[in-house]
């Protein structure tokens, strides 16, 4: 297996703090791969355009610095979003890449 096709690893957090580890192709959403595996507190609800914010996630603090910045759709969005945080991301618009492997993100309450 090449180093492209190596599964990236990552940690979804219930606020209650159950984990999720799910192992998911690189390129994948950070979204897509929680709807995929049925992670709770992800709706998703515009399938990743940047307009509904309801797959707001909260990125753990060590990992906030390895992401590229939101864009400028995505801040607008997220200065909406219920009770954002300075970790605040939209889940659809970070793409998971070898260099997230093990990525730790903080779930919402799912409603
Ligand atoms: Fe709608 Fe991310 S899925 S903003």
């Amino acid at each position: 297996m090449s180093a492209e096709e190596l599964p990236v690893t990552v940690h979804y957090i219930e606020p209650g703090g159950k984990r999720h580890t799910v192992e998911v192709a690189q390129g994948t959403s950070l979204m897509q791969a929680a709807v995929d595996n049925l992670i709770p507190g992800i709706d998703a609800d515009c399938g990743g355009a940047t307009t509904c914010g309801t797959c707001h996630c909260y990125i753990e603090d060590n990992w906030v610095g390895r992401l590229d910045p939101p864009s400028e759709d995505e801040r607008l969005m997220l200065e909406g979003a219920i009770d954002p945080k300075p970790t605040s991301r939209l889940s659809c618009q970070i793409k998971l890449t070898a260099a997230l492997d093990g990525l730790c993100v903080q779930l919402l309450e799912a409603h």
